[in-house]
């Protein structure tokens, strides 16, 4: 998307679409008011009559009439109340644009910011990305037909500020939106794609792009490897399959040489039957997305190496898929991770786990400062937390809260979970030094506290995204399928700590 900043009166500006945000109750924007001087009070009637009140979620377009006013449409968006605006609610108004801009074929449009208690920079880098995500559709496996019109897609949004904005901010702001934005879009394609295109050898392949493009450093590991390693447990999922199963290690160097990095673990498990302990056949097919958190490693990987981020940044994903064959692991079996603990494998499909236990132990090389993972780890998050957050759980506070805070910054919001000891009870096992399922109370602490014998002393912190990877596209900035999330919360949570 090419991204530009303008000043000027909103009724001269050229656009196939105008998108006007106003807000509920009365005072307007003096901007808007002079907009709506050229078109001859459409706007405020449309409020008086009760079309659009300005509350958040509503959109009327006008087309302008008489040439007073240059652009081809008006779209007016509500805001809701204008001292409870907040960036996602700018990321939404900017994905109804997206939509808006969609529906007439228009490869432009033009936003204009308006004067709120938001920080204008993070003003247009909520816009931008609503934009940018809003844009995004999956049609690369869609036949067209013959007499179909080509597809317009989304070229160019110009943001339009008002007088007292600080310009230099709001394209800054764009700027890093529009990178996070793609870099999500790029995820969630990841995402969307199904099992038999994106096996574990092609993520390693999109991970071999990315090194490429932004001179990363990629370590792959195959099967081999793994055997060097002694990644039994990663090793033990990919029994069931004909598919290799890779380790893919990004390393982006933009800190100094000794620092120590941050480091992004995504399960990358990218087709999840359930093993022998196999999954009901109904929305098996979703279990595509299971490679979801690992798809947001890569987009963050192309983020940061995109906005030459001043940190050095390690990204793992460990990918396999998780299918029943002749040599598949069997319930009861036991098995030896990287790390030398021995895991009784009682529930085949608790395989995430399972892979992200021997890379969780890999990234200790690294020393990292600080680890996070994101997974989509078990059913029970969706059932506690739905879709409208993620379960956050760690072994450390600060962090916690400080990944906390990125998710609530960039819209994609976490909710914590306990890890009190006695949860690791349910793990215990008769035979093995742990077993790989506790059973179905507390599912989602049992799974972390699991992951948690395997991180050591890093301080680190899981996030299960089982219920926000993927969903239905109810907002207006996303579309049924991937959502690409947590791909924001890892490159805000890094660019924090780059300062
Ligand atoms: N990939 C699933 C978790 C999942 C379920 C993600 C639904 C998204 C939607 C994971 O591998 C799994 O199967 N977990 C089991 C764990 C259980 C066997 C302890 C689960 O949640 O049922
Ligand atoms: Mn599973
Ligand atoms: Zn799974």
């Amino acid at each position: 998307m090419n991204v530009s900043v303008l000043r000027g009166e909103l009724a001269s500006l050229e656009t196939p679409l105008l998108a006007v945000p106003v807000f509920e109750g009365n005072g307007a924007d003096p901007a808007v008011q002079a907009l709506d001087l050229a078109l001859g009070g459409l706007i405020a009637a449309v409020r008086e009559r009760g079309d659009l009140r300005g509350k958040e979620g509503e959109s009327v377009t006008l087309y302008p009439a008489g040439g007073s006013v240059a652009a081809q449409r008006v779209l007016v968006i509500g805001l809701g109340k204008p001292d409870s605006l907040t960036p996602e609610k700018l990321r939404r108004a900017g994905g109804t644009a997206a939509r808006q801009a969609a529906r007439a074929r228009a490869a432009s449009v033009t936003f204009a910011l308006p004067a709120s208690s938001v920080d204008s920079g993070d003003a247009a880098r909520a816009v931008t990305e609503g934009v940018v995500l809003g844009s995004y559709s999956f049609t690369e496996l869609k036949s067209r037909a013959d007499d179909a019109p080509a597809p317009v897609e989304l070229a160019d949004l110009a943001i339009a500020v008002p007088a007292e904005a600080d310009e230099a901010a709001v394209a800054e702001g764009a700027r890093v939106g529009s990178v996070v934005a793609s870099a999500e879009n790029f995820a969630r394609n990841l995402g969307n794609l199904p099992g038999n295109v994106v096996t574990p050898t092609r993520l390693a392949e999109v991970a071999g792009d990315i090194s490429t493009r932004f001179g990363m450093k990629l370590t792959v590991l195959g099967p081999r490897e793994m055997e060097a390693e002694g990644m039994g447990a990663l090793l033990a999922v990919a029994r069931g399959t004909d598919e290799e199963p890779r380790l893919i290690v990004l390393e982006h160097r933009g800190g100094a040489d000794g620092d120590r990095p941050l480091v992004l673990v995504g399960k990358g498990l990218t087709f999840d039957a359930g093993g022998i302990s196999i999954k009901p056949a109904a929305g098996m097919e979703e279990m595509k997305f299971d490679m979801c958190g690992g798809a947001a490693v890569l987009g963050a990987m192309h983020a940061i190496g995109e906005l030459g981020v001043k940190a050095n940044v390690v990204g793992i994903v460990p990918s396999s898929e998780n299918l029943l064959g002749g040599k598949a692991m069997k319930p009861g079996d036991i098995f030896r991770a990287a790390s030398g603990k021995t895991i009784e494998v009682v529930n085949t499909d608790a395989e995430g786990r399972l892979i992200l236990a021997d890379a969780l132990h890999y990234a200790k090389r690294f020393d990292p400062v600080a680890m996070l993972d994101a997974a989509t780890l078990t059913g029970a998050c969706v059932i506690a937390l739905g879709h409208q957050a993620s379960g956050i759980m760690g072994n450390d506070e600060a962090l916690l809260d400080e990944v906390k805070r990125a998710g609530d910054r960039t819209g994609e919001r976490c909710w914590p979970l306990p890890m009190f000891d006695e949860y690791r009870d349910q793990i215990k096992s008769d035979y093995a030094d742990i077993k790989n399922s506790g059973g179905r109370p507390a599912g989602t602490i049992t799974a972390a506290w699991f992951l948690r014998e395997f991180v050591g002393d890093t301080p680190w912190v899981h996030l299960d995204v089982a219920g926000t990877a993927y969903g239905d596209g109810k907002l207006a900035y996303l579309s049924k399928g991937s959502t690409g999330a947590p791909t924001r919360l890892f490159v805000e949570w890094v660019l924090s700590r780059a300062g």
